[in-house]
């Protein structure tokens, strides 16, 4: 494997030969990394959450008051990476289900805070754990060098365990961890935003310093976001790592008795590590026959609609109502992409029950315009294409997220592929969050036909779909 983009031809599927591995049950993941043997912070669960209708959640808020800020960044992490449901399962155990999706309910993302000058924290860096609603201590000291002044500083931090997904998805994995990935950046940046933390979302630093900052075993998982919140920036340097709290940590990494992640994902991981030389935003200009979508209204709580999210796929064919939407589309337009990821284009494929124009369109998210590209009813295709998942016909539109990833490749270097697939995974969670406010279902769909993919959505050569999200009117609406 040379690049990056044989990493994406070697894990496409194809009609015949789908990629992946016979999970072995003995070697299943733990899907919780539990510290021991080192300080650990109860958080609890924040109940007082803040009513922001969805559509403000990422609007700019006075910043909190310091005393409340421990309390604001657990309820932050609980509620961006947390448990919003469990579910008893035929053998008596606990199926814990959590804010975020993720490809095979496997949760590969984990997510450590850094914290300096906060009221009621010791300055250090800390584990999450949704399971137990706690924080550990793995490093207590300065974690950043000190900028001006002695203000609050938070950076989050999101990694990725790679034998989770690998054990059953083989070396196509590592496109599942980055789309896991952009979806707890984004629940992460809602979180933050609702209360008053900022969030400047980051994917790129350097791999090495950053796992070993965390004490996380390199081989077994790494880091793929940062999040910048209070006073801290891009800008604001890691110290010298602080004394660990136990000499184990990089042990905690290992997720299951033979942790095995598939060398040719950690291999995309090792090629994909250089810095992404951007911006860069190929997005055509939308043409003449653009529609403007109206400002988009979805006034439901941000918080209540986190909790509420599931993945649903009793779709039904029925007139789903248009407004709702074209809301959701324009949830995606108020969202401002980061520097150097203008490179996912979103589209949908609308159904005739959608009351939108059947057919494939561009969604010009800058603009808040979309244009159509075809005509016709694509969904039953597109159903066939995401690996023959029949239901998937019923939806009223798949949002479609690609990206030109040779271009990508050639002018911003290897590491914009995982740009390109977390960005995916951030805007797909908006979509689902958009349908939840509406009370209509989502799911996201990884698994698909590459090379069918690019036919149906007719992209250029080079391009390829990274995601797709089905909406549309369910069953059993909650
Ligand atoms: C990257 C990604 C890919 C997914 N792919 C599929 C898929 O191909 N088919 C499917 O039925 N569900 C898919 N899902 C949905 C997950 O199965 C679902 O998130 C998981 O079971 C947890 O359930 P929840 O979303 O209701 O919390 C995907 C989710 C993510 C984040």
């Amino acid at each position: 494997m040379q690049s990056i983009l044989d990493y994406h031809e070697l894990t496409s599927h194809r009609r015949g030969s789908i990629t992946g591995r016979p999970p072995n049950q003995a070697n299943r993941p733990m899907p919780f990394k539990l510290y021991r043997g080192v300080p650990v912070v109860t958080t609890g669960v924040e109940t007082d959450l803040p009513d922001i209708p969805l559509d403000r959640a990422r609007e700019p808020r006075t910043p909190p008051d310091r005393a409340d800020l421990a309390g604001l960044l657990a309820a932050t992490c609980s509620l961006a990476a947390g448990i919003s449901r469990m579910h008893t399962l035929a053998n008596g155990s606990v199926f814990h289900f959590r804010t975020v999706p993720s490809a095979g309910a496997l949760y590969p993302t984990e997510l450590y805070l850094a914290v300096q000058n906060v009221i009621g924290m010791d300055d250090g860096l800390y584990h999450y754990s949704p399971f137990s609603h706690s924080m550990s201590l793995l490093r207590r000291g300065s974690v950043f060098e000190r900028g001006e002044g002695d203000g609050p500083m938070a950076r989050f931090v999101l990694t990725s365990v790679f034998h989770r997904s690998g054990w059953k998805y083989g070396p196509r994995a590592y496109r599942y961890c980055l789309l896991d990935a952009g979806h707890m950046a984004q629940s992460l940046l809602v979180a933050a935003g609702i209360h008053g933390l900022g969030g400047i979302l980051d994917y790129d630093f350097d791999d090495t310093a950053l796992d070993d900052m965390l004490a996380v075993d390199p081989l077994l998982e790494g880091s793929l976001v940062q999040v910048h919140a209070l006073g801290c920036t891009a800008d604001t340097a890691w110290a010298v790592p602080p004394q660990a709290t136990a000499d184990d940590l990089p042990d905690f990494s290992r997720s299951a008795p033979r942790p095995e992640p598939p060398p040719e994902l950690l291999e995309a991981h090792r090629i994909t590590a250089s810095f992404a030389r951007c911006p860069m935003d190929r997005r055509p200009a939308p043409g003449d026959n653009a529609t403007p979508l109206l400002p988009p209204s979805l006034p439901a709580s941000t918080a209540a609609t986190v909790m509420a999210r599931r993945s649903r796929r009793d779709f039904v064919p029925r007139d789903a109502p248009t407004r709702d939407l074209v809301d959701i589309l324009g949830l995606l337009c108020l969202d401002r992409a980061p520097e150097c990821t203008g490179a996912v284009h979103t589209g949908f494929l609308a159904a005739p029950a959608s009351g939108l124009p059947a057919g494939l369109h561009a969604l010009h998210r800058a603009h808040c315009t979309a244009a159509r590209l075809a005509g016709g009813s694509l969904l039953t295709r597109s159903a066939r294409v995401c690996l023959d998942q029949g239901w998937l016909e019923n939806a009223a539109m798949h949002m479609v997220f690609t990206a030109d990833l040779a271009t990508l490749e050639h002018r911003c270097g290897p590491r914009a592929y995982r740009h390109a697939h977390m960005e995916a995974g951030r805007l797909g969670h908006l979509a689902y969050l958009g349908a939840t406010a509406k009370n209509l279902g989502a799911c996201g769909i990884g698994a698909f036909f590459d090379q069918e993919a690019a036919q149906l959505l007719a992209l250029p050569e080079g391009h390829s779909l990274l995601y797709l999200v089905a909406v549309g009117c369910v069953q059993r609406p909650r």
